[in-house]
């Protein structure tokens, strides 16, 4: 496992937490996730959120969120702070989800991330997501399309090495 040079704890997302990372969401995204819509997450039994805490102050550093449903594992957020990328935090959440997927008998794992989001994907492809396809139109503000990255589990076969390539749809990217 790579070196983690953001020093960071990871633990399940808390209401103690929600402020913070609502205030993550607007600064990350467009369209950010509401405290209101946070906390529903924390109500539900089939979904696991995680935050990167910052081991000096406490701070939320990062997050990310995963929706279960039966054996499909699909990653709804994943974030962190602009003074704390590069640091391996969001490798590590995936690397969290991963273990939770191969632990739990998962088939796969999936997400959608915007077609221009090249950090992201990069990020998806190191972790041995793959682009599998695209929904044309899926986000606003900007109008843009998703592509659906997936990482399939089951065969013992797929640990993530050979995705260097970063994985990214149909050459489009
Ligand atoms: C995408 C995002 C979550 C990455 O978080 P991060 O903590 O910086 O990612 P990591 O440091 O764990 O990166 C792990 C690997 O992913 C790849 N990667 C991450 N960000 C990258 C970037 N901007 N450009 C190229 N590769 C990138 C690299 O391979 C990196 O390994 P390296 O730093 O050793 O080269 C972060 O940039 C972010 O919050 N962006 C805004 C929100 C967002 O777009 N979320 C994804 C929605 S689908």
């Amino acid at each position: 496992m790579e070196h983690l040079k953001k020093q960071v704890r990871i633990v399940p997302m808390a209401y103690e937490h929600l402020d913070e990372v609502a205030a993550l969401e607007r600064v990350c995204f467009a369209d950010p996730w509401s405290r209101n819509m946070l906390a529903e997450e924390l109500d539900n039994a089939m979904s696991a959120y995680l935050v990167a805490l910052d081991t000096e102050d406490g701070s939320v550093v990062g997050y990310a969120g995963l929706l279960v449903v039966a054996d499909e594992g699909y990653i709804t957020n994943v974030a962190v702070r602009p003074e704390s990328r590069r640091g391996g935090v969001a490798g590590a959440l995936l690397d969290v989800f991963v273990s939770f997927a191969e632990g739990n008998r998962l088939a796969f794992l999936t997400l959608e991330v915007r077609a221009s989001n090249y950090g992201a994907i990069a990020l998806y492809g190191s972790r041995g997501f793959r682009g599998v396809g695209r929904r044309a139109n899926y986000y606003e503000h900007p109008k843009e399309d998703a592509i659906i990255m997936t990482r399939e589990f089951g065969d013992g076969t797929d640990d993530g090495d050979e995705a260097a390539d970063g994985g990214a749809a149909d050459g489009n990217l």
